[in-house]
């Protein structure tokens, strides 16, 4: 008999402390769906957003939280051919990693890469499709091009950091402390800047010669619109996928005219699943090798028993966290 579904849920939107484990109904898979039983779940900052009632999901997507896990098949809809039941994979959801049990579009799967255990593997779709889709797809960095990533310390920056290096750009990145910046310069960066002790401008300007940077990673928004607009280079891509300060400023079109430069918003969880299969597929042709040669890491900064889902919060909240912060799905009651 199958064990019954669990889920972090909550009544009503709040702090850290308003989630709880509670039973909930079966997911049951679509024609195009496999059913995932969860063995890890990656904590996202959207998901704080979610817990707090101001980040929907879109619709028709799992009202729990969780935009990524790892698991096993369980179950398989009619028209799945590339999957089958026993399958260790890891995938990209729109919600509901946050459970036992989680319904997947199967071109949201993908298999666990060479060398990653299952857990670890829940650490990778949500950075390496956002990394990816933004830097590449949609900036288009390449070889001997120089990227900023703001908040260099992150899950989204520690994997920016690897991904630029893979494709042969150099990275200089912001933190906010001296422990995530010497963490950003071991994975690769050149430059780490702490914005809190020192200009990041002058820094980006001082370490490329005054020429700007030919891409910006922003998790910022607002409050750094002008100046990563100022940092950038002609030709420069400013691709904004995070507002934590601020989603509204004034725009200087005059900047954009002079250097031809572009400015991207994008976010990945409003993707159609048809999308977020084109950006899986590219992961796992172009990155996925690189991590089985051990060229690309996931960095985990602690994996966490999901009864401990509200510490997990916390950690992300205070920033205390380098890299991924991860939960451990049990399967059954009694489990953590
Ligand atoms: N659009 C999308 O599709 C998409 C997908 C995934 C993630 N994201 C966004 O990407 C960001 C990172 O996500 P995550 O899950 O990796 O979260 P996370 O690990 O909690 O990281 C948040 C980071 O933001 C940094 N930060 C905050 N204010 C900053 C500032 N003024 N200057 C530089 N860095 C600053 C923090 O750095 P310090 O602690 O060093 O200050 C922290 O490392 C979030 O904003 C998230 O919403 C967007």
């Amino acid at each position: 008999m199958l064990a019954a579904v669990l889920a972090v849920t909550s009544d009503e939107p709040g702090g850290p402390g308003v989630l709880e484990l509670r039973h909930v109904s079966e997911p049951r898979p679509r024609a195009d769906e496999v059913i995932v039983d969860v063995v890890a779940a990656g904590v996202n900052r959207a998901d704080l957003l979610q817990r707090q009632g101001h980040y929907s999901p879109p619709a028709g997507a799992s009202p729990y939280l969780g935009l990524e896990c790892s698991g096993r098949i369980s179950a398989v809809g009619a028209d799945v051919a590339r999957w089958k039941v026993g399958d260790e994979v890891c995938a990209l959801l729109t919600g509901g990693g946050y459970a036992s049990r989680v319904a997947v579009p199967q071109r949201q799967l993908m298999p666990v890469p060479a060398g990653v255990s299952l857990v670890d593997a829940a650490a990778l779709p949500e950075v390496t499709c956002t990394v990816w889709s933004n830097l590449v797809m949609v900036a288009g960095l390449s070889e001997g091009e120089t990227v900023l990533v703001h908040g260099g310390g992150s899950g989204i920056g520690t994997m920016a950091i690897q991904i630029a290096t893979l494709v042969g750009a150099r990275s200089l990145v912001t933190c906010g402390s001296r422990r995530k910046a010497e963490a950003c310069l071991a994975l690769g960066a050149e430059v780490a800047v702490n914005y809190r002790e020192e200009e990041w401008a002058e820094a980006v300007s001082s370490a490329t010669g005054g020429d700007g940077v030919n891409v910006v990673l922003d998790v910022v928004g607002a409050k750094y619109l002008d100046a990563n607009l100022r940092a950038l280079t002609a030709d420069g891509r400013l691709v904004v996928i995070g507002l934590q300060g601020g989603r509204k400023a004034e725009l200087d079109l005059g900047r954009l005219l002079a250097r031809r430069l572009t400015v991207h918003g994008t976010t990945l969880r409003s993707r159609s699943p048809r999308e977020k299969g084109e950006i899986a597929d590219e992961v796992v042709a172009n990155v996925w090798p690189a991590v089985a040669e051990g060229r690309v890491r996931p960095v985990i900064d602690r994996v966490l028993p999901w009864s401990e889902v509200a510490e997990a919060h916390r950690v992300l909240e205070r920033g205390d966290n380098i890299g991924k912060v991860l939960l451990h799905v049990g399967t059954g009651e009694g489990e953590s």
